[in-house]
This record gives structure tokens, sequence and C-alpha cells, in this order.
């Protein structure tokens, strides 16, 4: 398989490569694996975090003939990255390009071929595929992997790849956890014998602080400047909360640095979190300049899975963001929690891979021992299972009652996922799947994003939505805004707002405008807007546009109608509704919680609209709405019939009126 045999550069490098693969903890167990593989159909695999799980066993599959007849080895990573960054890696030491025999498949991005036969993809991805191909025929094994994570897609899949274990008996499931879990994992298979990899490539030292920290941001700061100052060179990860987080430290560490000159050695900052475009986190993988240290600094993100060549510190404050998931009013919010075991022993993982390593945690080893739970809950119990069930439906599984969860989800939960499907009318009343509900599930998004498009067929402007949904699907990273440029960027990006049009229009005219300037980078530099972001959003709109022919809605354009349009997105957000209250806050209409429209927004610097519709909540040091848009709040009740009731909008100040003949005048 090896490219060029006279490329005697690339031989050695592929040699070097392989003499690296014959050093790692699991190899010496190759024959051994590959004969427990033969002799059971499903193998639990466990192993210390770098033995080589994720980059070995499935070339191991390849060699021992798993991929003949064009069947794939396929392989499911909780995360993007993580599927991007590792097929990359074993494309490289099987000598062949990335995207040839060795892929990824993450969503709006597929980077596979016909040749490709050892296919790296999100575990939502592999959810997808079962939609085109029940019996994943395509597939000679499946390795899950990482299933410790628990992500709602892996414990989905579980159930799935159980149940088609059972009649094609020529299917082989691997699944892999770095933690001790296998015993759970190992029951819900039918007890699935558990194969151990003992050892761990190098060794890590993990340092605890004598006393609890009380400010973990002030404590990450200092403990990496001293590991630069200190420590001999290796780059740091720091596993931080979130974007905000991260953006703070990484001013302050450039800033404090930058006090010291040239005393000491340069220190590059890299971040990387969920919402930065693929092609920036692609850099904390570059090599760090000779004399130079590198400090990656990451979310969760970084937590499993990855390689990052030359980390040999990391720093764990121990805290991360997790999703909660209220089932009584609805509400999915973020909040910073302690890790568990189980992450941290994950972090602590992310170094001593290509040599050895040293863990500080900012907790006491008491801390450790006592106040962290073993185990993160997985995500299935504490997140909004409208999207899951919507899919499950759509792979005919009507009761949700009788599908096998490794740990079921609260049935408050699956009833509120249900009530929702049925008032975006994707479910009928038997809580079966309608037309429309059909349609959605036939994008790869939430159900209130793929409703917004399949309702743009009624409104009559398909070209708009789709191009509204791409924009929103981008995350947070459109606008650019330089700290010494902040006025110039914020006169650029109200421009597109002219006429009090709301966040989603202005997404919209952004993308119409950079369509005009034929998609100019110039253009975007131009109007601080991040070109890189804009790419995205075209790529992921191609593929919108794509899935509308196949669910047969034709491409109709009415850029002029704007209530048009936000009657589409309303059909899919009505849920996100808010009303201004005296206060000058906001009210979500069902289930009131107080809501502020976030300062990023075109609409915090008018006259606050009487009625909103927001595409999400963030929590910061308040409960704030993110891309927000006028609404009437009539059409609440004329689109969403069964979720409104006219009492619902009616004006919150006629209800303090004293009763008499003039309240039937208002409404
Ligand atoms: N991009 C890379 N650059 C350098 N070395 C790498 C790279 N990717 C993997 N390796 C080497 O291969 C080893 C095995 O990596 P692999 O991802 O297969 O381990 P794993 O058992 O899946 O770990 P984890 O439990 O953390 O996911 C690493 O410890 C490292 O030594
Ligand atoms: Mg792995």
């Amino acid at each position: 398989m090896a490219e060029e045999p006279n490329d005697s550069a690339a031989k050695t490098m592929l040699e070097k490569l392989q003499e690296e693969r014959k050093s790692l903890p699991i190899y010496p167990y190759r024959e051994e694996l590959l004969k427990a593989i033969n002799d059971h159909q499903i193998l639990v695999i466990v192993g210390e975090t770098g033995s080589g799980k994720t980059t070995q066993m499935p070339q191991y599959l390849h060699e021992a003939g798993y991929t003949k007849d064009g069947k794939m080895v396929g392989c499911t990573q909780p995360r993007r990255v993580a599927a991007m960054s590792v097929a990359a890696r074993v494309s490289q030491e099987m000598g062949v390009k990335l995207g040839h025999e060795v892929g990824y498949s993450i969503r709006f991005e597929d980077c596979t071929s016909e040749k490709t036969i050892l296919k790296y993809m999100t575990d939502g991805m592999l959810l997808r595929e079962f939609l085109s191909e029940p019996d994943l025929a395509s597939y000679s094994v499946i390795m899950v992997d990482e299933a410790h994570e628990r992500t709602i897609s892996t414990d989905i899949l579980f159930g799935l790849v159980k149940d088609i274990a059972r009649f094609r008996k020529d299917l082989k499931l691997l699944i892999s956890s770095a933690t001790l879990d296998a015993e759970k994992f190992s029951d819900f298979f039918d007890s699935a014998p558990i194969f151990k990899i003992p050892g761990r490539r190098y060794p890590v030292d993990i340092h605890y602080t004598t006393a609890p920290e009380a400010d973990y941001i002030d404590a990450a700061i200092v403990t990496v400047l001293q590991i630069h100052v200190t420590q001999p060179p290796g780059d740091i990860l720091v596993f931080l909360t979130g974007q905000e987080e991260i953006e703070t430290i990484d001013e302050i560490l450039k800033h404090r640095t930058r006090g010291l000159g040239t005393k000491i050695a340069e220190l590059i900052v890299c971040p990387i979190y969920a919402n930065l475009p693929t092609e920036l986190q692609a850099k904390i993988f570059e090599p760090t300049p000779e004399g130079a240290r590198k400090v990656v600094l990451a979310t969760n993100i970084a937590e499993t899975s990855l390689t990052i060549d030359g980390i040999k510190y990391v720093v764990d404050p121990g805290f991360c963001k997790i999703k909660s998931y209220n089932p009584r009013t609805g509400m999915e919010s973020l909040l910073v929690n302690p890790i568990s075991k189980a992450s941290a022993m994950q972090r602590a993982g992310r170094s001593g891979r290509t040599g050895p390593g040293k863990c500080f945690r900012l907790y006491t080893a008491y801390n450790y021992e006592n106040d962290l739970d073993e185990n993160t809950v997985p995500e299935i119990q504490r997140c909004n299972l409208a999207n899951v069930v919507l899919s499950l439906k759509s792979l005919g599984i009507r009761s949700l009652v009788n599908f096998d969860f490794m740990d079921p989800p609260p049935s408050e939960a699956v009833i509120k996922a249900l009530e929702q499907l049925y008032a975006l009318n994707a479910l009928n009343s038997h809580g079966e799947l309608t037309k429309i509900g059909r349609m959605m599930a036939e994008f790869p998004l939430d159900p209130m994003l793929s409703k917004m498009i399949v309702a743009s067929d009624k409104y009559k402007c398909s070209e708009e939505i789709v191009s509204i949904a791409a924009m929103l699907s981008v995350g947070n990273s459109i606008f650019y805004r330089p700290k010494d440029k902040q006025v110039h960027a914020d006169n650029a990006r109200l421009n597109f707002h002219t006429g009090n049009v709301g966040d989603h229009i202005a997404l919209l005219n952004v993308y119409a405008s950079w369509k005009e300037t034929n998609f100019s980078t110039q253009w975007c530099y131009e109007n601080y807007i991040q070109v890189r972001s804009m790419k995205r959003a075209r790529d992921i709109r191609d593929q919108l546009e794509g899935l509308l022919e196949k669910v047969g809605i034709e491409i109709v354009s009415n850029p002029s109608n704007l209530d048009a349009i936000k009657k589409a997105i309303t059909s899919g957000f009505f849920y996100h509704a808010a009303r201004l209250q005296k206060t000058g806050a906001y009210q979500t209409v069902k289930n009131p919680q107080t809501v502020h429209i976030h300062p990023s927004s075109g609409l915090a610097q008018e006259l606050p609209p009487r009625w909103v519709i927001y595409h999400e909540l963030v929590l910061t040091t308040k409960e704030y709405m993110r891309q927000v848009t006028e609404l009437k709040p009539d059409w609440l009740v004329e689109i969403a019939p069964h979720y409104y009731q006219l009492k619902d909008v009616e004006d919150s100040s006629s209800k303090k009126m004293p009763r008499g003949p003039g309240r039937a005048a208002m409404s």
C-alpha cells in the first residue's frame, strides 16, 4: 500500500511509523486480540489511554482481512476533532492519502471515497447511516470507541448495534473504553467477554494542590506560567469550561508574557473549542517552533481520543460545562460542574503519549478521592430528547418504552420530546411520524431547525431559509471583533441590520451580500466577517439544498417578504418566544423565565421589541437570548395552535386592567 517506493524520505518516514506502531502497549496483544475477535461476535475492550486502541485496532482488522470484499471497518468517536485527527494519523501510518483508504465522516463533511475501508466517524454520523442502511451492510466491523463518554448518540448506537448483531451474525462489534465500566458494557451486551490491554505508553506523574484553589482561572494561569519558566521543554494543555473563559485566559497569558519580553521563551497560545472553525481547530496540531512552547487552551472536546504531539504537561482545573435539561420547563442549560474521576483520568491521559508526562490537578488529592463522581451522568439522562426520538421514529422504532437502553432516559423527558414533536407537527396524535416529520428527519439538524426548513415550503422562501439555517449552524463565529477595532467591527455588523430586521435576517443579508460579491475574501475582511466561517456556511448550505431536493421541496426565493421568512422561522422556533417586561427584561412565554437580549444582537441597540423569537439561550452573567428577531404575537397562535392559545399572547398589561368592557377590545 506504500506509495512511491523510490521516494526514500517517505519510505523512512513510513518505516519509522511502523516501528512506532510496534512499540505501543497494544502490539504484544495483537494476535490474541484478533483471535478473540474471531471467536466472539461482541467484545468489550479496555485499555489505558494512549495504548493504541483507536489507531491500531482498525488497522489490525484490516491486516487480518476484515476489509476484504469492499467491506469497511467503522470506528465511532464522540467528537469531530477526534474523528478527523485520528483518521489523519492512521492514514499516515498506512502511507495513504486521507480520504482514500482511510477516511472520516462528520456532520456536513464527508472525507471518504469509494476506496475507503477504514472509516472514522462521529457517533452521530453512524446513527444517520442507519437511516439509509438499517443493517449496516457495508460494514464488517463496528467499533464503538470511547464508549465511556456515553454521549446520547453512543447510547442509542448501543441499542441499535446490539439489535442488528442478532440477525447479522457476520458483523463484529467492538466496544472500547478506557475506564473500568467494562462490566456494565459487558452485561448490556449479553455478557460479552472483556479483553484487557494492560500498560501505558509512558508514565504520567500526577500532582495535586495542597489546598483547594479559590479561583481556578487564576490558578490555571499561574500554573501555566510556572511550567513555562521552570519546566523543561514540552507543550501544555489546559482544560477550561468554555469559549469565553478560553478567550479571557488567552488574553491574560499574552499580556503577561509580553511584559517579560525576551527574558523567557516564546509562549504560543492556541485555543480550541467546538464553535471554532475546523481549520482553526487544526492549528493545535501544528508543530511548535524550536525554542518556543505551545499552550493549548481547550474545552472538553480535547479530553478523549486526541494525541497532540508534543504535549507533556496537562493542567486540569477540574471543571467542565455540563448540559442539563429540565423536562418540566423544556429548558436546556449549560452549567459549570466538577468533572468526574473518569474525565480526570482522560485529561491526564492526554500527556504521556509521545513521552513521559505530568498532570497538574488544581484540586487536592482528597477532593479527587472524595468529591468527584466516578463517572459523568450519561447525556441521555440530562438532555432534550426531541432529536433522538425523531431519529428513532424514522428508523421505525415505534415505542421508546421497549427500546433497549443501557440507562433509560427519564420518562418525563421522553414525554416532553413527544409533546414537542407533536407541536412541531412531526408526529400525529398517535405518536406516528407525519409526512413533515419524515422530511424533518432527513436533515442532520435539531428538530426546530429542520422544521423551519420544511416550513419554508409553505411560505415560499426555501432559498432564504436554508441560508439562515446554514449561517445558524456555523455557530457564533461569523463576525470578527478585534479588540482594537471594536467600533469599526460593530458598525460593519450593524450595517446588515439596517431597518432593524433582526439577527436572522441580518445573517441572511450577510450571506446574500457575500454571494453577490462572488464569495469575495476581500469583502469579508472589509466587513469584519470570518471568511472561513462563511465558506463553511456555504458548504452546509449546499448540502441543505441537496436535502431539500431529496425531500421534494422546491427552491423558491422570496427575499422581499420578510414576514414570510419570519413566519417560517417561527414555525420551527415558536417554543422560543419571549415577551418584554416592564423591567426591560424579557420573559419566555410558556414556563416563564427571565431572559435578556445578548449584547451582540442587532436588536440590543434599538428600542426593544415587545415580542421576540430567539435561536438559543446562553448563560454567561445572565441568561441571554442569542440570534433574536421581532415577532408578531398572533403568529404564535396561527402557527402553533396546539401550543399557544390566545390567552398566552394577550398583552400582559390587559390582565392587570380592571375587568370591564374595555378588555374585550384589547388583543
Ligand atoms: N498524531 C499523532 N502523533 C504522534 N503520535 C501519535 C499520534 N496519534 C497517535 N500517536 C501515538 O499512538 C499512541 C496510541 O494512540 P491511540 O489514539 O490509538 O490510543 P488510544 O488507546 O485510543 O488512547 P485513548 O484512550 O486516549 O483514546 C499514542 O499514545 C501516541 O504514542
Ligand atoms: Mg482512543
